[in-house]
């Protein structure tokens, strides 16, 4: 078991571990009220349910299952299970736990995160994507139809509880999307290599995931300056994401925003041909797919609307050598280097 301790605004714990055994105790710590709502989806419901509620015995649980996807990242999901709490009769003291990928994860945050201005939120992370990334961090989002994640709070969890045990049952392409994100953290520093890649899952390799988000999350909680870092890939790879109708997942399209990076990179004169070489063989190892399936122009239409826009510029995550660095960069400049 590895235990991380996370040093933000409120400090918390995540417990890198295999299977269920001290999830009890976990949130026994931490939620004192006693209803848990459980928010989940109709992919991880099936699966894993039983097992986790096993766990809270003593609690009032109440199962608030929403329809696997991100098309369940909306407004009208976020206001019924805000309602449902609300004639549940939940308080502050009562707890929420996002159980599921990044999807319930971001919805099931936002809701704890303005449920009577936040309640008890515990993380746990099922995907590869949500355990290395989207359930640390403290980021809630939903959508709007203009693109990802426009609507969310920054919001600490109170813990983050990983059972690697989960990740044995993901199909490969969920694999492969939480890929995607791994494969970000080798251009961050620390020791995210590739021989640690190619071995796969490994609780090591999410450990030393999140030791480089927590870091960074630790230096800049609300993304002024170095939390930016974490967008390599996400501005083109929003864009896809958002353009695909979310058919194409984020960690995919992460992928091949990372490979757009690069070009960018290379064509601004940050790497050599060998820096570029090396880098794409790096993600291409991560994701099958590194092609971008829209014109230059519906990518930076997209990007328009993006939280790191202001509409004529952008600050975007470059490749220096081999390490990210951010760059503001002009969006017709932006459009001509990704032409
Ligand atoms: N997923 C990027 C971040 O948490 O900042």
């Amino acid at each position: 078991m590895f235990e991380l301790n996370v040093k933000t605004q409120r400090e918390y714990k995540i417990v890198v571990t295999r299977g269920n055994g001290q999830l009890s105790a976990f949130v026994r710590e931490r939620v004192k009220g006693k209803r848990i709502a459980v928010i989940t989806d109709t992919n991880v419901a099936p699966l894993h349910l039983t097992g986790l509620t096993d766990c809270l015995d003593g609690y009032e649980v109440h199962v608030l299952t929403v329809k696997a996807g991100e098309e369940s990242k909306n407004i009208n999901e976020y206001y019924a299970l805000t309602v449902k709490l609300s004639e549940l009769g939940f308080t502050r003291g009562d707890g929420v736990l996002t159980f599921g990928g990044g999807v319930v994860g971001d919805l099931g945050a936002f809701v704890a995160s303005t449920y009577m201005r936040g309640i008890t939120l515990i993380a746990l992370p099922t995907t590869l994507l949500s355990a290395v990334d989207s359930s640390v961090g403290g980021k809630t989002a939903i959508d709007l139809p203009m693109g990802k994640n426009l609507v969310g709070t920054f919001y600490q969890p109170h813990g983050v509880y990983v059972n690697v045990d989960y990740l044995a049952t993901l199909p490969q392409r969920e694999i492969d999307c939480g890929m995607g994100e791994v494969v970000k953290y080798a251009f961050l520093g620390g020791s995210v290599t590739n021989e640690l890649i190619d071995k796969g899952i490994s609780e090591e390799l999410i450990v030393e995931c999140l030791k480089i988000k927590r870091d960074i999350v630790e230096k800049d909680e609300h993304e002024g300056s170095v939390r930016k870092l974490l967008n390599l890939g996400h501005t083109v790879g929003h864009a896809i994401e958002s353009l695909s109708g979310y058919t194409l997942s984020h960690g995919e399209c992460v992928a091949r925003g990372m490979a757009q990076a690069v070009k960018v990179s290379a064509r601004l004169g940050l790497m050599t041909a060998g820096d570029e070489a090396r880098a794409t063989s790096m993600i291409g190892a991560a994701a099958k797919d590194l092609t971008c399936p829209y014109s230059t122009d519906e990518i930076i239409d997209k990007i328009k609307s993006d939280k790191k826009s202001d509409g004529t510029a952008v600050d975007f995550v470059v490749i220096n050598g081999s390490v990210a660095e951010v760059k503001r960069l002009g969006l017709d400049e932006l459009k001509e280097l990704l032409a």
